[in-house]
C-alpha cells in the first residue's frame, strides 16, 4: 500500500466503525509547553481532562507531529524522523481497553494482512486486564506477550500533569535472523529485530509533580501508529525513508546532485551517502511543514528549529558535493507528494 492508500484505509476503517474523522491540528502549536504538536492526543488534552466537550465520543485522524528528541538518530535509524504522521483513534468515555485492542488487531491482521504470528504485544507490568484481553479474547499466546514497566508501557515517558496512563503496544517481529540473535530476544530488547507499530494508551489519570495520580472524569483511549513505519513494513523496505513519498524526495536530491553539482550519487552504494540522503529528506519534510504553518527562520522557538533543519541539511549536502543552496529546490517535490494530504503545502508553496 502506498502512503496515500494507508491514510485512506485507516480513516475509512474507523469511519465505518462510528468514528468522527477529524482534521489534524497545526504542527506549530500555541501550547506553551511544546513548540510542535508531538502526539495525536495533544489537541484533545482538555477533552480527556473533562474541561472541554470532545467533538464526538469517538474520533480518528492523522496528526502531523514533530519531535526533536530523535534528531541525531534520523537517517541512521530505520524508523526515526523529526516530522512524522501519526494515525490515531480516540475514545472519550466511550470504548475502553477491549474496544481499542479489538479495533487495532482487526485493522492490523484482517485489513492490512500482517501475519498474526509476526506480532508481539507489550503491556504495562500491572495491567492484568490488558494481558487477559490479548491472550483470552484475541488469542495471542502468552509467550508473545511481554510485561514492561513505566519506562516503556506508560504514556508519556516523562511525568507531566496532562492525561496519562498505562499502554499496550503491538510490535512486529522481523524474525530471529535480524538483530542480536539471542534466544530470549523480545520487544524489550534494543536490537532492531522488533519494531513498535502501534501504541494504545489507556488514558486514565493526570499526574501531579509528586507522582500522585488523579483519575480522569472518564477513562479514554488514545492510540498512535506512525504512518512512516507502517509504510516501511507494508512496502517491504529496510528504512522508512525508502517508502513511496519520501523516496521521491531522495530521487529529487540525487537528480539535483547530478544536474547541478556534477555528482553521480546512487542510493545503496555507500552507507554515509544513504544517511545524508535520508537526513536531507527528513529535514526537507520538516522544513516544508513548519514553513507551511507560517514560520520563518529565526533565532528562537519553532523558527530556530526550521533554521536548524536548513543548516543541518545543507551540512549533509556539502558531504554529497553540494555547490550552493538546494533545500528550496526540494520543496516543490515535498508539496507534490504530500500536498494532497496537506493542502497547505501547495497553497503556501510560493
Ligand atoms: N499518545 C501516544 C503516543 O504519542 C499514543 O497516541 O505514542
Amino acid at each position: 500500500m502506498k502512503c496515500r492508500e494507508i491514510r485512506d484505509s485507516f480513516l475509512g476503517f474507523f469511519a465505518e466503525r462510528g468514528h468522527l474523522i477529524m482534521p489534524g491540528a497545526p504542527l506549530v502549536t500555541d501550547d506553551p509547553t511544546t513548540l510542535f504538536t508531538v502526539a495525536g492526543m495533544q489537541p484533545y488534552i482538555a477533552a480527556f481532562r473533562g474541561e472541554e466537550k470532545p467533538p464526538a465520543p469517538r474520533v480518528a485522524g492523522i496528526q502531523k507531529c514533530a519531535r526533536m528528541g530523535d534528531l541525531e538518530r534520523v537517517g541512521r535509524s530505520a524508523t526515526h524522523h523529526t516530522f512524522f504522521e501519526m494515525l490515531g483513534n480516540f475514545s472519550f468515555g466511550d470504548y475502553f481497553k477491549q474496544g481499542a485492542i479489538e479495533y487495532a488487531w482487526e485493522y492490523v491482521v484482517d485489513v492490512l494482512g500482517i501475519p498474526r504470528e509476526d506480532l508481539w504485544i507489550t503491556v504495562f507490568q500491572d495491567d492484568d486486564e490488558a494481558e487477559r484481553l490479548w491472550h483470552e479474547h484475541i488469542g495471542v499466546p502468552l509467550q508473545r506477550i511481554v510485561r514492561l514497566g513505566r519506562g516503556e508501557n506508560w504514556w508519556p515517558q516523562e511525568r507531566w500533569e496532562g492525561p496519562c496512563g498505562p499502554c499496550t503496544e503491538i510490535h512486529l517481529d522481523f524474525g530471529p535472523g535480524v538483530g542480536c540473535g539471542r534466544p530470549d530476544c523480545s520487544p524489550a530488547c534494543e536490537c532492531n529485530r522488533f519494531v513498535e507499530l502501534w501504541n494504545l494508551v489507556f488514558q486514565m489519570y493526570t499526574e501531579a509533580p509528586d507522582g500522585t495520580l488523579t483519575e480522569l472524569p472518564a477513562p479514554g483511549v488514545d492510540t498512535g501508529m506512525g504512518l512512516e513505519r507502517l509504510a516501511m513494513i507494508l512496502q517491504g523496505k529496510r528504512f522508512s525513508a525508502e517508502t513511496d513519498e519520501m523516496w521521491r524526495i531522495i530521487e529529487r536530491t540525487i537528480a539535483i546532485a547530478r544536474d547541478e553539482w556534477g555528482r553521480e550519487l546512487s542510493y545503496g552504494a555507500d552507507p554515509e551517502v544513504d544517511v545524508a540522503l535520508r537526513v536531507i529528506c527528513d529535514h526537507a519534510r520538516g522544513a516544508a511543514m513548519i514553513t507551511a504553518d507560517g514560520i520563518a527562520p529565526t533565532n528562537e522557538g519553532a523558527g530556530y528549529v526550521l533554521r536548524r533543519f536548513l543548516r543541518r541539511a545543507y551540512r549533509f549536502g556539502l558531504d554529497l558535493g553540494a555547490s550552493g543552496p538546494f533545500m528550496y529546490k526540494l520543496l516543490p517535490t515535498v508539496a507534490e507528494v504530500m500536498g494532497e494530504a496537506y493542502p497547505e503545502l501547495r497553497e503556501r508553496q510560493e
